[in-house]
Parts: structure tokens; C-alpha cells; sequence
């Protein structure tokens, strides 16, 4: 007998390693006693809920047209390309800035701005070349400074207005179209008239500007507006709020934007008085918003520790941050590949399931390789060992494709690279993303997740009626 029965060593890895062991050393060096084989559990006769392929969108904080010289950065290629590899996505303009900044048709571009579009003259917008070369270094020279800045406003409480013009609307919307995402800008709601009511001359010159360009845009009225006193001084109260949802309608129904998307309120996490503001809202403007919104944070991204990350309890706040592990981006566009917009059910059995995060998706078909009902399989292992996934007893011969995210190099999770499969992931030139590459396993064989690690695993020929 090749495998030899040790005390303590779980019986349920006995029992996958007896009928399937291939019995090379190496296989039984790999499974140490410390790792321990977990047991999934799919319900696949039909999916438990519909996402849209637009899920997992993101912003780019409002911010950056504090200073719109560094607008400029957005007509990078290499930015649109990372941007690109999310589509299809939402683009939301946004954050506290959102109630300070003010249109203004009248303000020239910037120099940088100017010579960005210098550049781009007599050339398809969205083929052509990047920002010049040293306008982009001197603004990133410059951006650390300018993000102190920021910081110093945000942490005192402190917003000054900014005026944006016509150059940033249309820097902002040339990268969300050539990067095939949809925009979601976010009107500034403190502009207000002596009796408080929304003043919305500002915005109605910038729905003229963009009806005149013919842009295609979804709006938000605000941002976090319970804390509008915290911020301006000021106190909206939800049904205030609300009608000044439905004066926004009414501009949108006279204007080009007739069938736009609204979303609002955007406010912070749901609770206490937030949750009487949106209730509020709701019953005053709610019959116009096409979605609710809210804000949700796992942790302050810039006091929070590794182990904040790795604390089941703040991941079951709410499901996907978890991405903030490891330098966002690729695992996203993994995501975006491999995962598909029926939801199915699966769970882990045993005491594991709170440091074992398992979600399971029909697979996007629009991946050459996948065809309908496979199924994606992902999963996230937040204990410090190995975890072996064991696939439901119906799928166990299933040709297997692992797609493994790991920290690359020596800074473990405060790596600022990944690997995929072992191949550290990177852009191969400001055009082109590197290649996703799979590693099929041999059927039949269990999944192998190192601690701290976030794999994807697609379940070829699966032949799931709910993903058919
Ligand atoms: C921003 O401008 C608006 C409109 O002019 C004004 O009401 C508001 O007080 C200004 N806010 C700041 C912080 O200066
Ligand atoms: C709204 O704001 C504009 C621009 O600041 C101003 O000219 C106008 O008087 C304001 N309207 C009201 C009703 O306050
Ligand atoms: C505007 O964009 C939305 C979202 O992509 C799309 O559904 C709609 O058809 C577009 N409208 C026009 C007029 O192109
Ligand atoms: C792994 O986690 C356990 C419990 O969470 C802890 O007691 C142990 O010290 C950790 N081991 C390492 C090597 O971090």
C-alpha cells in the first residue's frame, strides 16, 4: 500500500486520495497534513439570481477635475486599454467632488488639454496616439503633490469649488465611449437657491453642451447628501432631495436626454438617519430614478491592515472587495472573461465556509474557449494553508481549466503585482493586455487553492441545464 494511514490526517482526504490516488511521492509530498480537503456543494437546476454584465463596474472619483489638467491623464492608451478589458462596464463620474465642481462653458482647456487634442487632430479619437510624452511626465511628476492636496481637503473637511469646461466634459466622455463604457456623471447637488431648493441653472447648461455633442450619459444628482452638513454646512432633508430628483426629470425630459438613465440618492451606508433620509427620498422622487443607490465601504481604504482584509467579518459586509487583496485590476478582468450572468449556488460543507469563499456562475460564453452550460467556479481561501476543493460527485471527471491568483514576488499581499498561474501578469505594450492563460487539470483531480489565494475555475462540458 502506497498511501499509508497517519493519526490525525482527515479520513475525507483518505477518501479522495484512495480510488484516485495517482500515487507518485510528489502527489503525496504536495498534501501535507496540514491541508485539508474541503467538500463543495452546487445547486445548479436553475440560477438563484441574474446579474448584469455590466457588474463590476467602477469610478473615477470626481476628484481628479479638481485640477483638470490632470483630465489629460484619461487620454492615455494604456489606460484605455486596462479600462477597455472591463467593458462592458458602467463609468461613474463621482464622489464628494461632485457637489463642488461647476460648469463652465466659457473656460478655455488648459494647456495640457489643448495640446492633448492637438495631437489628435485629423485622427480616429478613440486609434489614435496617447497624450503627448512630456506632457504626461510632467503631470505625473506633478500628481503627488496634487493628491496632497486632495488628502489635506479631504481630511479637513474642506472643499473648495472647481470649474470644469468644455475640454473636460469631453475628455471624460471620449474616454468612457473609446473604452466601450457607459457614463454616469454625477450632477452637483449643493448648488442651491436662498430657500434651499436645488439651483439648476448650472446643470442645464451642461445638458445643453452635451446634447449639442450628442452624448450619451446616465446622471446622479449628488453625492453622499447625509452628510451634506459635514461637508457644506448645509442639511438637505430627504424629501427636499426628492423633488429635486423630480426638477432633474423634468430638465432631462425637455432636453435630449428624454429616455436617460437617473440614479440617485448615493448615500452613504444605510443606517440610522441615512436610512430615513432614503426612505424620504424615496417617497418623494422616487418614482423617478431608474435604480436606487448606495455607498457601500468595507474598510477606509487607507487606514485599514492586511488582516482587516483577511477578517471574514468585514468580507461578509459584502462580497466582492475582495479584489482590493490584490491590486485590483487583474483579478476584475478575470472576472469580466470567465464569470457569466446567471448565479447558481454553492457552498463549502463542514466548519470552513467562512474563511472559504466560494461563488459559483454559468461561464461567459463569449470566452472562445467556453461553450454553454459550462460553469465558472470561483473561490477565495482566506486561511493561512492550502485548501483542496472537492467538486459534487456528479462533476468529478470534468475536464477542469484553473485560472490561480496569487501575490507575485517577496511582499506577499502587499504585492503591487500578481501571477496568474505563475506567470506574473503584465501589460504586454500599452495596447495589449497580456493573455489569460488556463492550466487544465487532469479530470478527477481536486482543486487545489494556496492559502491566501483567489482562484477561478471553469468546469468544462459541465452540460448545466440552468446555464444551457
Ligand atoms: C460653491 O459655489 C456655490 C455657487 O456659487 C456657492 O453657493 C458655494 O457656497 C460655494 N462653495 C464653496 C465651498 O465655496
Ligand atoms: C441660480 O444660479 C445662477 C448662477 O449662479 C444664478 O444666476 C441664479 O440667480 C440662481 N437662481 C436662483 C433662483 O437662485
Ligand atoms: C445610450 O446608452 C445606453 C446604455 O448603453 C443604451 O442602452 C442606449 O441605447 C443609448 N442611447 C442612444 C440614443 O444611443
Ligand atoms: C494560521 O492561522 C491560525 C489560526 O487562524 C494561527 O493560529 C496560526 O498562527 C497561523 N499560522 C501562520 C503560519 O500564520
Amino acid at each position: 500500500m502506497l498511501l499509508s494511514w497517519k493519526p490525525g490526517l482527515p479520513l475525507r482526504l483518505l477518501l479522495l486520495l484512495g480510488p484516485l490516488c495517482p500515487c507518485s511521492p510528489g502527489a503525496l509530498a504536495e498534501l501535507a497534513p496540514a491541508e485539508d480537503v474541503v467538500v463543495l456543494v452546487f445547486s445548479t437546476e436553475r440560477p438563484v439570481h441574474l446579474v448584469s454584465p455590466a457588474f463590476l463596474s467602477f469610478t473615477i472619483d470626481a476628484n481628479l477635475a479638481t485640477d483638470p489638467r490632470f483630465l489629460t491623464f484619461l487620454g492615455s492608451s494604456k489606460l484605455r486599454t486596462l479600462a477597455r478589458g472591463l467593458s462592458p462596464a458602467y463609468l461613474r463620474f463621482g464622489g464628494t467632488k461632485t457637489d463642488f465642481l461647476i460648469f463652465d462653458p466659457k473656460k478655455e482647456p488648459t494647456f495640457e488639454e489643448r495640446s492633448y487634442w492637438q495631437s489628435q487632430v485629423n485622427q480616429d479619437i478613440c486609434e489614435s496616439g496617447s497624450v503627448p510624452s512630456d506632457v504626461e511626465r510632467r503631470l505625473k511628476l506633478e500628481w503627488p503633490f496634487q493628491e496632497q492636496l486632495l488628502l489635506r481637503e479631504q481630511y479637513q473637511k474642506k472643499f473648495r469649488n472647481s470649474t470644469y469646461s468644455r475640454s473636460s466634459v469631453d475628455m471624460l466622455y471620449t474616454f468612457a465611449s473609446c473604452s466601450g463604457l457607459d457614463l454616469i456623471f454625477g450632477l452637483n447637488a449643493l448648488l442651491r437657491t436662498a430657500d434651499l431648493h436645488w439651483n439648476s441653472s448650472n446643470a442645464q447648461l451642461l445638458l445643453d453642451y452635451c446634447s449639442s455633442k450628442s452624448y450619451n450619459i446616465s446622471w446622479e444628482l449628488g453625492n453622499e447628501p447625509n452628510s451634506f452638513r459635514k461637508k457644506a454646512g448645509i442639511f438637505i432633508d430627504g424629501l427636499q432631495l426628492g423633488e429635486d430628483f423630480m426638477e432633474l426629470h423634468k430638465l432631462l425630459g425637455k432636453s435630449a436626454f428624454k429616455n436617460a438613465k437617473l440614479y440617485g440618492p448615493d448615500v452613504g451606508q444605510p443606517r440610522g438617519k441615512t436610512v430615513k433620509m432614503l426612505k424620504s427620498f424615496l417617497k418623494a422622487g422616487g418614482e423617478v430614478i431608474d435604480s436606487v443607490t448606495w455607498h457601500h465601504y468595507y474598510l477606509n481604504g487607507r487606514i485599514a491592515t492586511k488582516e482587516d482584509f483577511l477578517n471574514p467579518d468585514v468580507l461578509d459586509t459584502f462580497i466582492s472587495s475582495v479584489q482590493k487583496i490584490f491590486q485590483d485590476y487583474w483579478l476584475s478582468l478575470l472576472f469580466k472573461k470567465l464569470v457569466g450572468t446567471n448565479v447558481l449556488m454553492a457552498s463549502v460543507k463542514g466548519p470552513d465556509r467562512n474563511k472559504l469563499r466560494v461563488y459559483l456562475h454559468c461561464t461567459n460564453i463569449n470566452h472562445p474557449r467556453y461553450k454553454e452550460g459550462d460553469i465558472t467556479l470561483y473561490a477565495l481561501n482566506l486561511h493561512n494553508v492550502t485548501k483542496r476543493l472537492q467538486l459534487p460527485h456528479h462533476l468529478f471527471d470534468k475536464q477542469v481549466d484553473k485560472y490561480l491568483i496569487k501575490p507575485s514576488g517577496p511582499n506577499g499581499l502587499f504585492s503591487k503585482s500578481v501571477q496568474l498561474n505563475g506567470q506574473t501578469l503584465k501589460m504586454v505594450d500599452d495596447q495589449t493586455l497580456p493573455a489569460l492563460t488556463e492550466k487544465p487539470l487532469r479530470p478527477g483531480s481536486s482543486l487545489g487553492l494556496p492559502a491566501l489565494s483567489y482562484g477561478f475555475f471553469v468546469i468544462r462540458n459541465a452540460k448545466v441545464a440552468a446555464c444551457i
